[in-house]
């Protein structure tokens, strides 16, 4: 029997999102307020030994992807050891790729550490390439830091490292043609994502979300786009630039959402499992491990957790609520 976490629309879940932390070290001015958030109490954090066990039971049940998200989750002591753990699993369809999404800022120590334990790829957020927008946009004046951990990541062949861009209007929204250029010169793969309504201070509004079509525009006045076939559950839609070899990436969820081929599961730095970044429940899996639940009780979580999972985000239908939770303790 094939072992698949499949939910109630059909969709087979292959890749497990894990965020290690809520807390950051940046400031993002979409992301969450100058203040910071309520950050979760340490004690509800799951221990390295607990998180090893949820993935453990996970690539059990058939997941192949684990990527570690944040907040920042390079703040989390415990990193390399996480990555070291889940390196070395793996499921009836071979081993796991590890993978991490970072600000990059603590790179520079870390990024040969991880390619050791076992780290196969980073995706690195990079919104501006002016150091004092940089500072602006991040309420922190860490632009060095973060070119110097993205130069960090190649130089341990941490490839193919993928740059998040969010577009802001009358912030950074002229720098498209930059990045690009920039990415394309460094063998970087850039994407371009839009903005969506999982910010801790709820200012998301859709009349100021720069759009994947708006994007493209730009971009072809500067570039030969060529789209790429193949997508499958990738949240980019890719473009080959100028012939090749270089590639942009645009992540629409909002204007042309990709939930019909989601295999994402996602794990909270506390325990709760979400089937999607909207999802307004959570499956609370940190007292069942502390209670001792056995494998067979915690993947019957996992199955449980998928069967509520709903067909899209609903961003645009009547009644939509942000979830509770935002995006810097879900993951990204
Ligand atoms: P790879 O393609 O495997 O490299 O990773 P990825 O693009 O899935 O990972 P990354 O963490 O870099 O995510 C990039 C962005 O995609 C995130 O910042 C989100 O904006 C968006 N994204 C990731 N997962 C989802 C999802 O489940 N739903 C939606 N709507 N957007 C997502
Ligand atoms: N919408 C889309 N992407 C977001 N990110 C953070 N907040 C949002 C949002 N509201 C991106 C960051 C980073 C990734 C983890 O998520 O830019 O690249
Ligand atoms: Fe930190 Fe990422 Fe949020 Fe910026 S977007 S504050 S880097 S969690």
């Amino acid at each position: 029997r094939a072992l698949v976490l499949t939910d109630g629309h059909g969709r087979v879940h292959r890749d497990l999102r894990v965020s290690l932390t809520d807390r950051c070290n940046l400031r993002c001015t979409y992301c969450m307020p100058a203040e910071g958030m309520p950050w979760l109490p340490t004690p509800d954090l799951l221990t390295t030994d607990e998180l090893l066990r949820v993935i453990e039971v996970a690539v059990a049940a058939g997941i192949t992807e684990v990527r570690l998200t944040g907040g920042e989750p390079l703040l989390r002591p415990d990193v390399v050891d996480v990555v070291r753990g889940v390196a070395a699993m793996s499921g009836e369809h071979g081993p796991v790729e590890v993978s991490l999404t970072s600000n990059a800022l603590r790179l520079p120590k870390l990024a040969q550490p991880l390619a050791d334990a076992g780290l196969a790829r980073v995706n690195i957020s990079l919104d501006t390439l002016r150091a004092d927008r940089f500072a602006s946009m991040t309420r922190r004046d860490r632009f060095e830091d973060t070119m110097a951990g993205i130069a960090a990541a190649d130089a341990a062949g941490l490839a193919p490292i993928k740059i998040n861009t969010v577009l802001m209007r009358g912030v950074n929204d002229d720098e498209a043609g930059d990045l690009l250029r920039w990415a394309l010169d460094h063998g970087y793969e850039l994407r371009f994502i839009e903005q969506m309504p999982l910010d801790g201070g709820h200012t998301w509004q859709r009349s100021e979300m720069i759009t994947a079509a708006e994007i493209l525009g730009w971009l072809r006045e500067d570039f030969d786009l060529v789209e790429m076939p193949g997508r499958g559950a990738a949240p980019a839609e890719r473009f080959v630039v100028d012939g090749g070899p270089g590639t942009v990436g645009i992540i629409a969820s909002v204007t042309m959402p990709f939930c019909g081929a989601c295999d994402r599961l996602r794990l909270t730095a506390d325990g709760q499992l979400r089937s999607c970044l909207f999802a307004r429940g959570e499956t609370d899996l940190r007292t069942p491990l502390r209670d001792g639940s056995s494998e067979e009780e915690v993947t019957a979580l996992l199955h449980s957790c998928l069967a509520g999972k709903r067909p899209g985000h609903g961003i645009d239908e009547p009644g939509f609520l942000q979830p509770p939770r935002p995006m810097s303790a879900i993951g990204g």
